[in-house]
C-alpha cells in the first residue's frame, strides 16, 4: 500500500443552478448530476487515478447509495477492506449549488461518516503499518482525525491534515503533528482567526502554524496558485489559468495528487505542481471524481503550458 485515506465518503447531487430559491419559493435550475464524492474519497480516487496503491478506512450506510460507492471505489482498485456499512444509518451525501459563475455552495449530511471512530484505525492496523503516507479530513469525527495522526506518528508514517470542513476546535496539539497542513484560504483564517487577504498574511498566518509545529503548510488559494510555509522558505506557485465549469473538489484534486507524487519521489515542490495541474484540469469539468485526469492528460497539459512560456 502507498496511501491509507481515513476519512469520508458521500454522494454528490450536484444541481446547477441559475439562482438559489427564496424561502417558500420553488425555482427550476437547468441540470443536475449525481457522483461520487466525499473529501476523502475524493483525495483517495485522485491518488488511485494517477497509479497509487490505496487503502480506505471508511463508512457506508444501509442504503443503495452504499453500493454505488464501494462500486465506485472498486472500480478505481481501492483496498476497501476497511469500508464497512454502519446498519440503520444513511450514507453520507452532499446537495451542491453551482452557480452560472462556478461558484459552489456544499451542504454536507455526515451519515454514516460519523460512525468513523477511533477504534476502526485500530482494526485496520496492520494494513496501515505498510502504508507510506496517511491522509485525513474533518468530515469523521474528531477523535478519530486525532487517533490517525497519533497512529502516524507512533509509526514514522508522514500524515497528510486536510483541515476542512474547517472546524474552530480542533486540538492543536495534534494538528501540529502533522506533516503537511493543507488547508484553504478560508479554512486557514477560520482555524487561526487571522486576516487572509493578500499574500502577505495568508503568510503569517500560515507561519503561526509553523511556530506550532506543523512541518509542511500549504495553503491552497484557487486560481491564485498555492503557497508552501515552512521553518525556512514561504513559496508561491501560481495556478494555471483555465476555464472554470465546476470547482467542485479541486481542493481535494490537489491534496490526492500531491499525496502520489510526494509518496513517489519525495520532492514537495515537483509535487505540489504536478498537483496544480491536475486541480487546475478538475476544474474545467463538472463534477468532483468524474473530472480528475489522467497522469497522460496532465502531462499532456504541463507539455502544452511549456510551449506557450
Ligand atoms: O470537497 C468537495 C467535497 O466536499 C464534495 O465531493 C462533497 O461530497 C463534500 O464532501
Ligand atoms: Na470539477
Amino acid at each position: 500500500m502507498d496511501i491509507a485515506v481515513i476519512g469520508s465518503n458521500m454522494v454528490d447531487l450536484i444541481a446547477y443552478i441559475d439562482q438559489m430559491p427564496k424561502p417558500g419559493e420553488t425555482r427550476e435550475a437547468p441540470e443536475f448530476e449525481m457522483g461520487c464524492g466525499g473529501k476523502g474519497a475524493n483525495q483517495a480516487v485522485a491518488a488511485a487515478k494517477l497509479g497509487s496503491r490505496v487503502m480506505m478506512v471508511s463508512k457506508v450506510g444501509d442504503d443503495l447509495f452504499a453500493d454505488a460507492t464501494l462500486a465506485n471505489m472498486k472500480a478505481h482498485r481501492i483496498d476497501t477492506e476497511y469500508v464497512t456499512a454502519v446498519k440503520g444509518a444513511t450514507s453520507g451525501v452532499a446537495p451542491i449549488f453551482v452557480d452560472p459563475a462556478s461558484q459552489n455552495s456544499i451542504l454536507i449530511i455526515k451519515g454514516a461518516n460519523a460512525h468513523l471512530m477511533p477504534e476502526d484505525v485500530d482494526q485496520a492496523s496492520a494494513k496501515l503499518k505498510q502504508c507510506s503516507l496517511i491522509i485525513v479530513q474533518l468530515e469523521i469525527p474528531l477523535p478519530t482525525v486525532y487517533k490517525a495522526i497519533a497512529f502516524g506518528n507512533e509509526h514514522n508514517i508522514p500524515v497528510i491534515l486536510n483541515p476542512a470542513p474547517a472546524s474552530t476546535n480542533l486540538d492543536y496539539s495534534y494538528v501540529c503533528r502533522s506533516d503537511f497542513f493543507i488547508p484553504n484560504e478560508t479554512e486557514l483564517e477560520i482555524l487561526t482567526g487571522l486576516p487572509v487577504d493578500g499574500e502577505e498574511n495568508i503568510a503569517k498566518a500560515a507561519m503561526t502554524l509553523v511556530e506550532r509545529g506543523v512541518k509542511n503548510v500549504i495553503v491552497t488559494m484557487g486560481s491564485r496558485g498555492a503557497m508552501l510555509v515552512t521553518k525556512e522558505t514561504v513559496t508561491t506557485l501560481p495556478s494555471y489559468e483555465v476555464n472554470a465549469n465546476d470547482t467542485t473538489g479541486a481542493g481535494d484534486a490537489f491534496i490526492g495528487c500531491f499525496a502520489h507524487y510526494y509518496v513517489q519521489h519525495h520532492d514537495v515542490m515537483e509535487a505540489m505542481k504536478k498537483a496544480m495541474a491536475f486541480a487546475a484540469l478538475s476544474v474545467t469539468k463538472r463534477g468532483s471524481q468524474t473530472s480528475y485526469p489522467t497522469e497522460a492528460e496532465v502531462t499532456a497539459f504541463l507539455e502544452q503550458q511549456h510551449v506557450h512560456a
